[in-house]
């Protein structure tokens, strides 16, 4: 087959046969970062989730390692859902929810632990944590961490209360097997949503961030597409009281057409880093995607590091992925229009701006970008496979735009604005075989193709 036609992404976690969503157990063991996601054999959404793992040396290239988890207990037996990794006295711990159907259809969730110490066999441990009263069975996605100043371990739940209101549910434990219940991490006088999925609590310094995956009604006449998203927010982590007090409401994560779900975790070289689902939307609109015709569905974001500056959460490429860099290819364009092709199909591309500019830029006909320096308004439209139309956004910037990055790995786009100030991640399958830039102003570009990325392979 034609490289250029390849539609699966190369340098990022995507199943090889099968469905994939969310990031499971994000963590790195005796230098290996291992990586599960959660996984169906067929491709459809809906089904007993498995935990499929991969490892990596490098972030970049990944090798499959079969099934970690797989629906066979009984407090997980329609489903090994998310839930995230630690490493504490030589092993990998796994956390993650047992889902399980009644047979008049009600839902049972149980918080369960997988060891290994090998990093490749995993045992499971069943329940540590039951469903406290005040919540319904939407309760899911345990994120674990260590607070080594109180020498504890925390664990926030994804959760939806009696009320039919998303929040988080707070744990605390000495020992990793026995947890107490602290309370409600939301404050309820805000808006969560109807459920809050895959939580996860990062630190930066001093500073605590909470990300949540809303789930929402969708609003009428509303141009997104779905009303799930993953939003951002700082606050005060007051561990006494078991709150978490946002300072204002939830930034998105990613600002894109195809995002949900992102966990982070912790390297060996103290980087934040983290993935995120680069998929999600309603069924129709998955099951839409030319890649499920291909047999497989979805893909991980590439890992990307969090840095939180000047009140901001940035989010940075990582830096492993300058290593697959071939040469640099470098061009000026100033008020004129130019044509690239793609036999130097571009991995990275790096957009740098004058103050007075306005650009285009339509990527292989399917995604098209336009920028008004007066404005500060950056229009990105999609084509929607399923609506045979382009989805359209408005992103507004509110300061110059000055760098942009984009990332291109086959049907995977990611953007970088501004240093990682905003990113948009999207899937966009493509039609045909150029990149156009048109320029008022001066742009200068850098351009990479990745080493090993033959495209005539
Ligand atoms: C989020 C989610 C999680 C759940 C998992 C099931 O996409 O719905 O809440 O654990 O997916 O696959």
């Amino acid at each position: 087959m034609d490289k250029k036609n390849d539609i699966k992404p190369k340098y990022h976690i995507a199943p090889k046969a099968g469905f994939l969503n969310d990031p499971n157990g994000l963590v790195q063991f005796k230098g290996i970062y291992h990586a599960f996601y959660q996984w169906l054999e067929e491709v459809t959404p809906q089904g007993a989730k498995c935990w499929r793992h991969c490892i990596s040396k490098d972030l970049v290239h990944w090798e499959d390692k079969g099934i970690a988890l797989k629906p066979d207990m009984w407090y997980d037996k329609n489903g090994c859902y998310s839930g995230n990794a630690i490493v504490f006295s030589e092993k990998i711990y796994l956390f993650y929810t047992g889902n399980v159907r009644k047979e008049n259809g009600d839902r049972e969730t149980y918080q369960c632990l997988a060891t290994s110490e090998d990093g490749i066999t995993f045992k499971k441990h069943g329940p540590v944590v039951y469903l406290p009263e005040g919540y319904t069975a939407h309760f899911r996605d345990p994120k674990v961490w260590k607070d080594e100043e109180e020498n504890i371990w925390w664990m926030i739940v994804g959760a939806q209360t009696i009320e039919k209101k998303g929040n988080v549910a707070l744990f605390w434990s000495e020992d990793l097997y026995n947890w107490n219940y602290k309370g409600n991490l939301l404050p309820d006088t805000m808006n969560w949503g109807y459920m809050c999925e895959c939580p996860d609590m990062i630190r930066l310094g001093e500073k605590y961030i909470l990300i949540v995956s809303m789930q929402e009604k969708k609003i009428e006449n509303s141009i997104e597409k779905d009303s799930c998203h993953a939003v951002w927010m700082s606050g005060e982590f007051s561990k006494e009281k078991g709150t978490f007090t946002p300072y204002k409401e939830g930034i998105r994560v990613d600002e894109g057409f195809d995002f949900y779900a992102p966990q982070s975790f912790v390297d060996e070289n103290n980087r934040t880093l983290y993935m995120s689902w680069m998929g999600g939307g309603e069924y129709d609109y998955q099951m839409s995607q030319p890649a499920g015709k291909d047999g497989w569905l979805h893909s991980f974001t590439y890992p990307r590091e969090f840095v939180y500056k000047n009140n901001w959460l940035y989010q940075k490429p990582i830096k492993e992925l300058e290593f697959l860099r071939d040469d640099k290819v470098e061009k000026s364009i100033e008020d004129e229009e130019v044509s690239l092709e793609v036999k130097d199909y571009y991995k990275e591309m790096e957009f740098m701006l004058n103050d007075q500019n306005e650009f285009k830029c339509t990527i292989l006909g399917s995604l098209k970008l336009s920028y008004n320096s007066s404005q500060k308004i950056l229009n990105i439209k999609r084509f929607n496979w399923l609506t045979k139309e382009f989805d359209e956004k408005y992103l507004n910037i509110n300061e110059d735009l000055k760098t942009f990055k984009i990332f291109i790995d086959n049907s995977s786009v990611e953007i970088f604005i501004n240093e990682g100030k905003r990113v948009i991640s999207s899937r966009v399958y493509f039609q045909n075989n150029s990149i156009q830039i048109k320029a008022n102003g001066k742009l200068k570009l850098n351009l990479w193709s990745y080493k090993g990325d033959n495209t005539n392979e």
